[in-house]
């Protein structure tokens, strides 16, 4: 993987990613399809896809999250999910991704460990992170890890009130189109060679001692297990909540 720069641009932070990931910096645009563009956007990536180049860069201020942020109040399925509570909880997100949930999950107040396994997704949501701390106080109550999220979780000291799952399943083809970031996720994972193992993953979370668990699931899917206490139903997914 390569991360182009231009000379201007060449600072601290990327050099320091080049060398904790063993990229290489380039200052002239690379042939290849994947790669990273370091610029007054922070870190963006390429990706092509059926001819077309799409550029990845997440803002947590502005675009989709932003929006979802604003009306944190209202994302009343999560709060729901979460159960009611006045404290503070500690959260594990074991599937963070581009981190819209976890955002959602730190700005009603609970403090988050948020797990990646993708190098290049983590990148991305480090970087955003990098650029809105400042404007974004509870984004202090983050701890983003890159690594396998079972490993973290077994060898984990702390006790966590809530772990939440949210894994990649098949994108039912007439949403295909409505799935962008899924398909973006999808394809950044294929060229890391990261298998999609979700049902795996859940399954040894399953066995794993915790106090709840809330899985997230397409609507109309199978029941995983049958010990699940309630669900929380929205539009096309819900959550399944066991305790
Ligand atoms: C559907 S996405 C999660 C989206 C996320 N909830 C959000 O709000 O952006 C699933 C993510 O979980 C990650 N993942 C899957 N298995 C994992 C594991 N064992 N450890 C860490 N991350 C994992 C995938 O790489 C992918 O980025």
């Amino acid at each position: 993987m390569q991360i182009y720069v231009d000379k201007i641009f060449l600072d601290n932070y990327v050099e320091e990613i080049s060398t904790r990931f063993n990229y290489e910096i380039v200052f002239e645009k690379p042939h290849t399809n994947n790669y990273f563009i370091y610029d007054t956007n922070g870190l963006s990536l390429t990706l092509r896809s059926n001819n077309t180049i799409k550029l990845m860069n997440i803002n947590f201020m502005s675009g989709k999250l932003g929006w979802r942020l604003k009306r944190a109040d209202h994302e009343s399925n999560l709060k729901k999910a979460l159960g009611k509570t006045k404290n503070s909880l500690k959260i594990f997100d074991a599937t963070a991704g581009l981190l819209s949930d976890s955002m959602i999950f730190l700005s009603l107040g609970h403090k988050v460990v948020a797990v990646e396994q993708s190098k290049i997704i983590y990148l991305l949501v480090e970087d955003a992170v990098k650029r809105s701390k400042n404007e974004i106080p509870f984004l202090k109550n983050l701890n983003l890890i890159n690594a396998n999220s079972l490993d973290i979780y077994k060898s984990s000291l702390e006790s966590f009130d809530v772990v939440y799952l949210d894994p990649m399943y098949p994108i039912p083809k007439k949403n295909i189109k409505k799935s962008g970031d899924l398909n973006s996720l999808r394809s950044i994972l294929e060229s890391e060679n990261i298998l999609i193992e979700e049902d795996a993953l859940i399954d040894s979370f399953m066995q794993t001692d915790y106090k709840k668990l809330i899985l997230k699931r397409p609507l109309k899917a199978k029941k995983l297990y049958s010990n699940i206490n309630y669900q929380v139903k929205g539009k096309s997914t819900r959550f399944d909540i066991y305790l």
